[in-house]
């Protein structure tokens, strides 16, 4: 299933030119190995007006089925991708945070520290991810095996239930498999 996915990385000095963004060609290089595209890539600073701006024009173009942000989501006071991303969903995905986290937590104890949200406006996936290559990295391949069919529901596609079966049968095939 082809995804249209779109990287926005949220860092000041990246927007000022200061130091290149490294981030959101690792996001990408990922997104491309799964055949899925990256349409759009931009880099915005830390501002929660551009970013909620980005955030809500990017999902209302109805070209993407998935966003992801990578940065701004920690505890500095300039950390503002959480509320930008909060002031632009209609429906919170916590379930796909809560996986990242949990398995975040499995290799460092600062996945604490990443205020990261996931959520959906109108048929767009919003996904916070952490800054640095590694932590975007590492979070964005926990989301990856249920993404086709996260998109699957959100386009009401007719196979979604088809793609439910599957995801559970390839659960079941791992269990057995481990046994
Ligand atoms: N998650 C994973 N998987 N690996 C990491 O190295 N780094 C953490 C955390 N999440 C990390 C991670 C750190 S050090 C911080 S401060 C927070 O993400 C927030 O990062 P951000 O402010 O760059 O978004």
């Amino acid at each position: 299933m082809a995804l249209r996915v779109a990287i926005l990385t949220v860092s000041d000095r990246s927007a000022r030119g200061e130091r290149p963004d490294t981030s959101g060609p690792a996001l990408k290089a990922k997104v491309e190995a799964q055949g899925w595209s990256v349409l759009q890539e931009d880099i915005v600073p830390d501002d929660l007006l551009v970013l909620r701006d980005t955030l809500s024009q990017w999902a209302d173009g109805r070209c993407f089925d998935v966003i992801l942000t990578t940065g701004g989501t920690g505890f500095a006071p300039r950390d503002v991708t959480p509320e930008a991303t909060q002031t632009v969903i209609h429906r919170a995905a916590p379930g796909l945070t809560e996986a990242m986290r949990a398995e975040s937590l499995k290799i460092t104890p600062h996945a604490m520290l990443s205020r990261g949200v996931s959520g959906i406006r109108d048929r767009t996936l919003i996904i916070n991810l952490p800054g640095s290559p590694k932590a975007a990295l590492e979070n964005l391949e926990v989301v990856i095996p249920v993404l086709p069919h996260a998109v699957q529901l959100l386009r009401e596609d007719a196979d979604a239930e088809t793609g439910h079966q599957f995801a559970q049968q390839r659960k079941n095939t791992e269990f057995t498999d481990t046994q």
